[in-house]
């Protein structure tokens, strides 16, 4: 495995695997991986000749600077299980590297962003279309690999795809979890004992929402059943929890209608991280 730090150095390893009909699936990260990163890098591997990772905390994605200067950083730990996996090349640029002067350009991808993670972080979704934009022009892979963990991310990649025309295919890979239900996150390492062990209220309250709306079959009925869930337990701040089209995002209400392809999403704060969550139904 080779580890890249520019852009001219990783384009001009791809240029030659690609000259030689290799296939190249792409995962981008921001490190401190976990199952759920390496879940997506063993499906890019099990379906393309050549792996790239890239791990770079992107500024312009967090619009909490808190968030982002506590940002865990575990590259040592990060390259070896890459290497372990088969990765082939892995990209970790610094700031300056991806933004030799600041962007100018902005995405707004309206009403895919007016909802859950975009209403709650204003400017995210511009970072991660600036700087998934720029990764995928720079390694142009054939595959990229995204965790339905992100759900709201992945429809809006989906869309940057359709809008700005590149030829990749996005695959969305299901969530990992622990196996108390929590679903891994690089965030989860700055939980407490005490709200670790809490932490599992958040994935409960997906489950009970969704047997409340298979049981009442009223989206509203469905809510406040899963608000009475995580209430129960008065450390956590819910941000939003609300049942969505998954492929719209925008939400449903009065009954069900099971015809519709649908998600319940859940970010609620636990002290001072915050977590998101879904359960895509069948
Ligand atoms: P990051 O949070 O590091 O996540 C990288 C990829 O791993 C994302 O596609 C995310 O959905 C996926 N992922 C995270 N936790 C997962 C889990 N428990 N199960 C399955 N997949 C999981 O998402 C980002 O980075 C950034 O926004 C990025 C796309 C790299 C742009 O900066």
């Amino acid at each position: 495995m080779q580890i890249f730090n520019t852009v001219s150095e990783i384009k001009s390893v791809i240029r030659e695997a690609k000259q030689n009909n290799k296939t190249v699936g792409f995962v981008p990260t921001m490190g401190a991986l976990h199952e759920g990163h390496f879940s997506l890098a063993q499906r890019a591997k099990s379906e393309n000749d050549i792996v790239v990772c890239s791990i770079f905390v992107n500024p312009t994605q967090f619009n909490n600077k808190e968030d982002l200067v506590n940002y865990p950083k575990t590259i040592d730990k990060d390259t070896s299980a890459l290497k372990a996996i088969g990765c082939d090349y892995v990209f970790i640029p610094e700031v300056q590297e991806m933004y030799p002067s600041e962007a100018l350009l902005s995405f707004s991808f309206g009403s895919l962003e007016a909802v859950l993670e975009g209403a709650h972080r204003p400017g995210h979704f511009n970072g991660v279309g600036i700087v998934v934009s720029k990764l995928f022009n720079i390694v142009q892979p054939h595959r990229a690999y995204f965790g339905q963990k992100d759900l709201q991310q992945f429809a809006i990649i989906n869309r940057l795809v359709i809008d700005l025309s590149f030829q990749i295919e996005l695959v969305c890979c299901p969530t990992v979890r622990e196996d108390d239900g929590l679903a891994k996150s690089s965030r989860n390492m700055r939980l407490t004992k005490e709200e670790r062990n809490i932490a599992p209220l958040v994935h409960k309250t997906l489950q009970a929402t969704k047997t409340a709306l298979r049981n009442t079959k009223d989206v509203e009925t469905a809510l406040e059943e899963g608000a009475k869930e995580i209430s129960a337990n008065s450390n956590f701040e819910v941000e939003y929890l609300q049942i969505i089209d998954r492929f719209t995002m925008q939400p449903l209400s009065g009954q069900y209608d099971s015809e519709i392809p649908t998600a319940i999403c859940i970010a609620a704060h636990l002290g001072s991280v915050r977590l998101i969550d879904n359960i895509v139904l069948e």
